[in-house]
């Protein structure tokens, strides 16, 4: 017999959501993540992976993670600490580090919890975090569970986030402060500005933390936003996925050797769970291998980037500030946006919707993630159709 206080609980909070147009119906993707996806039998271009490089179902890294399977197993059989290290572990880690031209590295088993647990194995309740305010969810989530004063820093505002520095390093207050923000927005597709950071950051000595998860693969041919402006010794924590460009799953912090022995003792998830598989391991450590000896995949994904930007706005759309392959169609109004969406599905592309509270009210968009396995004639078929359904709504 399930408990009756959770029945109404779940029964109430559900029928809210339902009632207001906010509960989330999860498409099935019958097949792999790639250019094209199938749903629901119908085949789509796929406008809404975060697979920039094309790599999550590259036959170089299923041949590895096959190899890898073969060769350690399935699973890795415990925590790290306790019985389940694997070279394949290691080396991925330093792997990690020399792509990322730091001391050291540790991978964690995702982004959310790499971020859950390296902001609470060094910030706590005598400390504060300087947070920028359209940071990642999981940012927001380690830093409460951190204990931290959160200060919210408006979006990319060195003035503001100058003057809270100097207030929350002044105040005496706290014992640490560290400030936190995104490499790149995946929202809008704007790159933090670093150098700006680190200048206030050395005035005010803050500690710098970095997620690059939408900047890794990316920006600096690859390596990231912390390397594309040059800054790897500059940056305290540069965390970043090995679930987007790298194409297969997980995080990483990449660091001096003091802060990577310090997580591998500190942060929670490495110490209580269960690590990567052998086969993602050997699968991220081909992706860092092809991505440092080429950067075909990066530059293919540029080019389809700004072919894409483009075309949409050649027929007159908004699409934003971006200054990354990230591409969001700026319509405005929520129903219009998901009309929009729900439209160009029923034509053949899968481009997401993302409205308040992802984004700020007013400024719903379709946001599209072109990537290095679309071809030109894919993205004609993308432009021919956002003409269509642009036109039919009244959009441009
Ligand atoms: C900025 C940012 N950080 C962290 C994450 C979490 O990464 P993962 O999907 O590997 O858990 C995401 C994923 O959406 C993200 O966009």
């Amino acid at each position: 017999m399930t408990s009756k206080q959770l029945n109404h609980f779940l029964e109430e909070n559900l029928n809210v959501l339902k009632e207001n147009g906010l509960y989330n119906e999860i498409d099935t993707l019958e097949g792999p993540n790639g250019a094209e996806i199938t749903v629901n039998g119908q085949k789509l271009i796929n406008m809404s992976s975060n697979n920039y490089l094309g790599f999550a179902n590259d036959v170089r890294l299923k041949t590895k993670a096959n190899e890898a399977t073969d060769l350690y197993g399935v699973g890795a059989g415990a925590v790290r600490t306790i019985n389940g290290t694997q070279s394949i572990h290691d080396e991925l880690e330093s792997k990690l580090a020399d792509f990322k031209q730091t001391e050291a590295a540790v991978a964690f088993q995702s982004g959310f919890n790499c971020n859950m647990g390296a902001i609470s194995a060094v910030m706590n309740k005598k400390d504060a975090i300087l947070s920028d305010e359209l940071n990642h969810a999981s940012i927001i989530d380690g830093c409460r569970l951190s204990g931290a004063k959160v200060i919210r820093v408006k979006h990319q505002d060195m003035d503001d986030l100058r003057v809270k520095a100097k207030e929350a390093t002044e105040s005496g207050l706290y014992e640490k402060v560290m400030y936190i923000t995104d490499g790149v927005f995946s929202m809008d597709g704007d790159v933090a500005n670093l150098p700006g950071i680190v200048e206030i950051a050395e005035e005010f000595d803050l500690i710098t933390y970095v997620d690059d998860a939408h900047g890794s693969g990316v920006m600096g041919k690859g390596a990231g936003t912390v390397k594309h402006f040059g800054l790897q010794d500059k940056i305290d924590f540069q965390m970043g996925t090995l679930s987007k460009a790298v194409g297969v799953v997980g995080g990483y912090v990449a660091g001096t050797q003091n802060l990577i022995d310090w997580l591998k003792v500190r942060a929670r998830p490495f110490l209580f769970s269960t690590s990567l598989t052998p086969g993602a391991a050997a699968a991220c450590i081909e992706a860092i291998d092809i991505m440092s000896a080429s950067t075909e995949e990066h530059d293919h994904l540029w080019e389809n980037g700004r072919y894409l930007k483009e075309g949409l706005s050649a027929l007159g759309f908004n699409i934003g500030k971006s200054e990354t392959p990230i591409t969001p169609c700026i319509i405005g109004d929520e129903k219009l946006t998901q009309t929009f969406s729900k439209r160009l599905t029923e034509e053949g592309i899968y481009a997401k919707s993302i409205v308040f509270p992802t984004v700020p009210r007013g400024t719903g968009r379709v946001r599209n993630m072109p990537s290095a396995a679309h071809t030109t004639e894919q993205l004609d078929k993308v432009l021919a159709i956002y003409k269509k359904v642009g036109n039919e709504l009244n959009v441009i």
